[in-house]
């Protein structure tokens, strides 16, 4: 049994997940995808990755083609494209989550900035603007009233990708200063914590500072957790909920689960949970 770990920047997670895919019995190779060259245009069998692939790379598109070209070539990579690209962009995975009826919060697409003003003032303010694509809380920005929304704005106005030329818009969560993450692994969650904000942000990543405490979901926790998970196609997932007033809401499924900081608050190894599943997803 032979597994490709794939990455562009080596962590911990990597070395944690190589080392117990070799501890089940698995030859788990870490490989370095930016050198990585391929001619797309010959159609044949790649052999050298082995029975399964885990895609862990960090640059989205790196992940989202590198996955699309490896399953063009016959190899059974962990996610699929289809579950990262639905991951890897906040409106593919907010219209799946609410096609789902998995409760999340209320969001608003304005195709321009002439609208953005109009769709904050239907939610009411404060308001958070999210990019389409991107993690660690990066330009994940609040505005509480219309005057720093329009220099947020205008900011992302000067911005040339144009992607950023539409709004993503969400209600603002009136949730402890904390939210959930799971890390799902298949059938499994393997780690439930939550992530406290710290105390000079408002968001909680654990990029930014966020610390995590163990958390024992229960049923109606672990439910939405799991539906949210099969929604975008499962595998192995950070599913991220708040506490509304409402109950759990679904803001985000993550595709190239960071597990760091979950870890830290878990017994067990998240990493050994994640070998086990994407071992039993090899091409037989
Ligand atoms: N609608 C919201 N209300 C309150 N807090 C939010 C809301 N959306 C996001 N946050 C906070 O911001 C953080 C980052 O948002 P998220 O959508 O998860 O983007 P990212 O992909 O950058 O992690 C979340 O973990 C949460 O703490
Ligand atoms: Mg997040």
């Amino acid at each position: 049994m032979k597994l490709t770990i794939l990455f562009d920047r080596l962590r911990w997670e990597e070395k944690a997940l190589q080392k117990e895919a070799q501890a089940l019995g698995a030859n788990a190779a870490l490989v370095d995808a930016k050198p990585l060259v391929f001619e797309i245009s010959r159609v044949r069998r790649a052999r050298e990755f082995g029975d399964v692939v885990l895609q862990r790379c960090i640059s989205f598109y790196r992940t989202l083609y590198l996955t699309r070209i490896l399953e063009n070539l016959g190899v059974s990579v962990v996610n699929p494209y289809l579950v990262t690209e639905s991951c890897g962009n906040k409106l593919l995975t907010t219209l799946i989550l609410a096609k789902a009826k998995i409760p999340t919060p209320r969001t608003m697409i304005s195709l321009s900035s002439d609208t953005v003003a109009e769709s904050a003032q239907k939610m009411g303010f404060p308001v958070v603007l999210k990019p389409f694509v991107g993690s660690w809380g990066r330009m994940v920005s609040i505005a509480r009233d219309k005057e720093a929304l329009l220099s947020i704005v205008e900011l992302r106005e000067e911005l040339q990708n144009p992607i950023e030329h539409m709004y993503y818009l969400q209600e603002f969560v009136k949730r402890p200063p904390r939210d959930v993450r799971a890390v799902v692994a298949g059938d499994e969650i393997a780690a439930c914590v939550y992530r406290y904000a710290p105390e000079d942000d408002w968001r909680t990543n654990v990029a930014r500072g966020g610390l995590t405490k163990a958390l024992k979901p229960n049923k109606e926790l672990r439910e939405i957790i799991f539906r949210a998970a099969d929604a975008v196609g499962g595998g192995v997932l950070g599913v991220d909920a708040m506490e509304s007033e409402e109950g759990y809401l679904v803001h985000e499924v993550n595709n190239t689960v960071e597990f760091a900081g979950a870890q830290a608050a878990t017994s067990g190894s998240i990493a050994r949970k994640i070998a086990a599943y994407v071992i039993s997803r090899a091409r037989k």
